[in-house]
């Protein structure tokens, strides 16, 4: 993909997010006079250059998008491998999302009512039922959209926003020790930066990163299946509990996903650290390109090391929660940054979203090649 200056002008307009005084993160932007129903290529290509460069973009304003347009946007900005997911009949590839009562008729999908266990239940230590009543929430769980195992992960996902209660507001706590939470409105995402991320390291931690790469886990999911988070959605708590690869069913050794630890932007050429740690099994460690990697197996060991890199961007200043008002989409660098859920009680009422992901034509690059 090459840079929005070798072809015409978009037609939309692209506004970077307001900031309080306090916010330190800086990326994010709101996109507006631009109907997807009716979006030609040169905007398209536009479009994705505004997310690679943006890194989180909210399109105003789609109200009357329909669902097979969220899919048929994703088919332009590349040719894509489609795949699997349950979803809005007609559009197969945008799935619903949300929780509550969804409506008699919500595209053909009859008096669907979502409901599904409290989100925290993936914490180790779990937040209370009853402050979660009152309003107090999470971050459920800090991710990219990655499959990591098989396919290479989407380089974009888009969220629309149907429904949603916009109050009160939640109050996020860590419940980390480190007594920082944040209050926003119900039914949200929250984004980091793991661009900002790899700007706050040292230059030895640099180095290293540019160097070394990752191999995660077959199946890193079921892997994972009976482990459980840390309370501020970041990383794992190591208590072995993961799965024995033989008791992970067949895999294909050739499907293992061994990617760099930093992904470079195809646009801007920004590097980020993007290390999905808690699906990663070995890292493999070197700060040249001739030095023989050290291998570090011992997961306590491996997410020392990452909890130490990724948890200084996971502070109020860098998280970005932009607003959705009913009929935007948001849409994100999947290659770029990590988000996150943030569940709210249900008497705040039903939220009703469509997801869909963009398959890449091309998987992550790294600043250096890696020797796999
Ligand atoms: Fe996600």
């Amino acid at each position: 993909m090459s840079p929005s200056a070798t072809i015409s002008e978009a037609t939309f307009t692209i506004t970077p997010m307001k900031k309080s005084s306090n916010d330190k993160h800086d990326y994010g932007a709101i996109v507006s006079d631009i109907d997807l129903n009716n979006i030609n290529d040169i905007d398209v290509r536009h479009l994705a250059d505004a997310i690679w460069t943006h890194k989180v973009i909210v399109v105003k304003g789609q109200k009357g998008l329909a669902p097979i347009k969220q899919w048929d946007l994703e088919d332009c900005f590349l040719n894509i491998a489609k795949h699997e997911v349950v979803g809005i009949p007609g559009a197969e590839n945008v799935r619903l999302i949300g929780k509550g009562f969804q409506g008699e008729d919500h595209y053909g999908i009859k008096n669907k009512n979502i409901t599904k266990p409290l989100s925290h239940d993936w914490h180790e230590k779990e937040l209370p039922q009853d402050e979660f009543e009152k309003g107090n929430t999470r971050f459920q769980r800090w991710h990219m959209d990655a499959p990591l195992y098989g396919r290479d992960p989407a380089w974009f996902t888009t969220l629309r926003c149907i429904k949603r209660p916009t109050e009160p507001q939640v109050n996020i706590r860590w419940d980390d020790g480190s007594g920082l939470s944040m209050k926003v409105e119900p039914g949200l995402t929250a984004f980091i930066s793991n661009v900002q991320m790899y700007e706050m390291m040292t230059e030895d931690e640099k180095k290293m990163a540019d160097h070394s790469w990752v191999e995660y886990a077959p199946h890193p999911y079921m892997w994972i299946g009976d482990c459980k988070g840390n309370s501020n959605g970041l990383g794992l708590v190591s208590q072995g509990k993961e799965k024995e690869l033989e008791n992970l069913g067949d895999f294909d050794p050739k499907d293992i996903k061994t990617y760099p630890m930093v992904w470079v932007n195809p646009v801007t050429g920004e590097k980020a650290f993007q290390v999905h740690g808690i699906c990663a099994r070995r890292l493999f460690i070197r700060s040249s390109p001739t030095e023989e990697p050290r291998i570090v197996e011992d997961l306590v060991e491996i997410r020392k090391l990452l909890k130490i890199i990724q948890e200084r961007v996971l502070k109020p200043e860098y998280i970005l929660i932009p607003s959705l008002e009913e009929g935007d989409i948001v849409m994100w660098a999947n290659y770029q940054m990590f988000h996150t859920a943030i569940d709210y009680p249900d008497w705040f009422g039903p939220r009703t979203m469509h997801q869909a992901n963009i398959a890449s034509s091309a998987g992550p690059v790294g600043p250096v090649p890696i020797p796999v």
